[in-house]
């Protein structure tokens, strides 16, 4: 599991009502959306410097817009991780082995073409948040996490949103 290969660097002094297992399972979670937002993250920042064509002013922007929030989430999911006293990964390494999501190095689609990835990419993200909000309320009982992931999954679904947009104007042309 993903919080547990850090186990020696847990924090065993909380009382917050949840035991260490629930706690645990929770930082696993954490730690695997965190994973995916990286992912996320430096493919927007990939599309962004090498989006071209007609819309590249406005894809450039929006994609420049969307890196910073994902930036900013990523940061809380990290130090959500870290109240329920595990360490957050930090390394390209974790990240790699823990995401869902699949890089294609060397490759810059067409500018259509990435918005639709992006939009892939955010919706797997949001399918995997719709479980990890179930799984911390229902099995875990950690109704503050569940909060915190369905909060970060409207941030996704807003975002997948604001890119599925491009795709409708480019059928509609
Ligand atoms: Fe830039």
């Amino acid at each position: 599991m993903a919080a547990q290969k850090q186990n020696q660097n847990k924090d065993d002094r909380l009382n917050i009502g949840l035991e260490d297992k629930q706690r645990s399972a929770s930082a696993d979670i954490l730690n695997r959306v965190l994973s995916d937002q990286h992912v996320l993250y430096i493919k927007t920042r990939k599309y962004h410097w090498n989006v071209t064509g007609r819309n590249f002013y406005s894809l450039h922007e929006l994609m420049e817009k969307q890196y910073d929030q994902l930036a900013l989430s990523i940061d809380e999911v990290a130090e959500r991780s870290r109240s329920m006293g595990y360490p957050a990964f930090g390394t390209m390494e974790e990240f790699g082995e823990f995401a869902t999501l699949k890089e294609e190095p060397g490759v810059n689609p067409a500018a259509m073409q990435m918005v639709a990835n992006l939009v892939s990419d955010h919706e797997q993200v949001i399918r995997n948040l719709r479980g990890f909000v179930d799984q911390t309320a229902d099995e875990l009982h950690d109704q503050g996490t569940s909060d915190f992931l369905t909060g970060l999954m409207e941030e996704h679904e807003k975002m997948a949103w604001m890119l599925r947009a491009f795709l409708e104007d480019e059928q509609n042309v």
